[in-house]
């Protein structure tokens, strides 16, 4: 387990005390309802593509953690700069891949926290473009690839830059200066903060900003009000990810799959097809898509979206396993399209062994099944009636009936239906069950028989 991980759990639990809602109202006016509107785009996408791209691919080490941890000296891990050529580096097709993939975003890393920007800053010294080989800018040609094939657009950014002089962490065991004893040192470090992230809005002006790194100051040192504000004076809509203490639109879970149904409201889950955030040599350990592909429906039914990863290497060549993978959920995504992108989250698990999810009128549950049924599936204190059930990119109709539905009581009968070996999908078949009205459940403990 990463040491920056305890930090980050002491830290999430601070957070989850003090409510967002209320330090955003310091720097924002807007109703619940204007923020539904600022977050539609994002609460329909459910599937997003994550890039981690650096010099940290060169060797194939952890993204700037390799060093905080000690795992290679600083210098080392720097000299991955001479072996970053993007030398077959494809933005075009890299976007083609991902608008192939079903997903409706993407979220590339500008700068981790070793402080390599991958777009030719003007007010730091290190980038691509001035410390690499490929001696260019390797943002903006994504950026209007992304542009241009219509996907929105995410840009990473972490806040804290461990390579600088004036940030006051270094590695695990040392710490360059306290910001009380020093805070001009600070200053320069936010005026340096402030310029990338103005350079970045400026020139792209992203649809979504994703942070990271805010564990290590607080909302007041990091002056994340104001950065909302200048993000805002260039992108009034733009969505903000929860990583800047305290100040941000959704929640960010990051590898394990939330259990319960997470309490706000806009959710995005972050994870890697292997073990890595970057490209790693050795790291062979890869989720199968089915696994991939239930983590992802485990998503849509608690109302949150999967924001995957992919690694590329330095050449800028996108591993055949993650292009893979990506392919699958492409296939998957376009068969079963009505059945994500116009979805919110589905019925508490009691009522039904497997994942689903409603349509936007609530008239249409979906089933998602990620096994291969021994017998009818069956669906319990379902209160409508059923008008028809068929099979989602498929089209065949399938047999159902109620049994225990009892005249002298208004508990719903179970509802079976039979799913023949013929209608399955390889991964996840994906069953519509359309009802007579918006979905009503029963959520009684029973009761007992007064008439026969
Ligand atoms: C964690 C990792 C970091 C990665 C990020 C993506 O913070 O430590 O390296 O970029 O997650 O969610």
């Amino acid at each position: 387990m990463k040491l920056r991980n305890l930090t980050a759990t002491a830290l999430a639990m601070f957070l989850a005390a003090a409510p967002v809602a209320a330090q955003n109202e310091n720097v924002s006016t807007e109703t619940e309802a204007e923020k539904a509107q600022r977050m539609e785009w994002f609460s329909q996408a459910k599937f997003g593509v994550f890039i981690h791209w650096g010099i940290y691919a060169v060797k194939g080490v952890s993204e700037s953690w390799s060093f905080y941890n000690s795992y290679l000296p600083y210098e080392e891990y720097m000299d991955q700069c001479k072996g970053f050529t993007a030398a077959n580096y494809d933005p075009k097709a890299w976007v083609q891949l991902i608008k192939e993939s079903g997903a409706k975003y993407t979220v590339i890393t500008t700068k981790h926290h070793d402080g390599v920007a991958l777009w030719d800053t003007k007010v730091g010294d290190l980038s691509i473009k001035k410390c690499t080989p490929a001696a260019k800018d390797v943002l903006t040609p994504f950026v209007n690839e992304v542009r241009k094939q219509k996907l929105h657009l995410g840009l990473y950014y972490s806040l804290l830059d461990w390579s600088r002089d004036d940030y006051p962490n270094d590695t695990r065991n040392t710490t360059r200066y306290a910001i009380k004893d020093d805070p001009k040192r600070w200053d320069s470090f936010c005026k340096f903060n402030f310029g990338q992230m103005e350079e970045l809005s400026k020139q792209y002006k992203p649809d979504l900003w994703w942070f990271d790194g805010d564990w290590e100051q607080d909302a007041e040192t990091w002056r994340s009000s104001e950065i909302v504000k200048l993000l805002r004076s260039y992108s009034p809509k733009c969505i903000i990810n929860s990583r800047i203490a305290g100040y941000g639109d959704y929640d960010t879970p990051e590898q394990g799959v939330p259990v319960v149904r997470p309490d706000s409201k806009y959710w995005e889950l972050c994870m890697t097809m292997n073990d890595s955030w970057g490209f790693q040599h050795t790291d062979t350990n890869y989720k199968t898509p089915h696994m991939l592909l239930r983590t992802y429906v485990d998503c849509l039914s608690n109302g949150g979206n999967l924001l995957l990863d992919i690694g590329p290497k330095e050449d800028g060549t996108i591993p055949e396993e993650q292009i893979a993978i990506l392919k699958e959920f492409g296939r998957w995504n376009k068969k079963h399209a009505e059945a994500i992108y116009n979805t919110r989250a589905g019925i508490p698990a009691e009522h039904f062994q497997g994942y689903t999810s409603l349509n936007k009128a609530g008239d249409i549950l979906y089933l998602y099944l990620p096994y291969k049924p021994n017998g009818p599936i069956e669906i319990k204190g379902l209160m409508n009636k059923v008008n028809r059930i068929w099979v989602v990119g498929n089209g065949a109709m399938l047999n159902y009936k109620v049994y225990n539905k009892n005249y002298w009581n208004d508990i719903p009968g179970n509802l079976y239906i039979d799913v023949p070996d013929q209608v399955l999908d390889p991964q996840i078949t994906v069953i519509a069950v359309l009802l007579d009205g918006p979905c009503k459940l029963y959520r009684g403990a029973g009761k007992v028989q007064t008439s026969n």
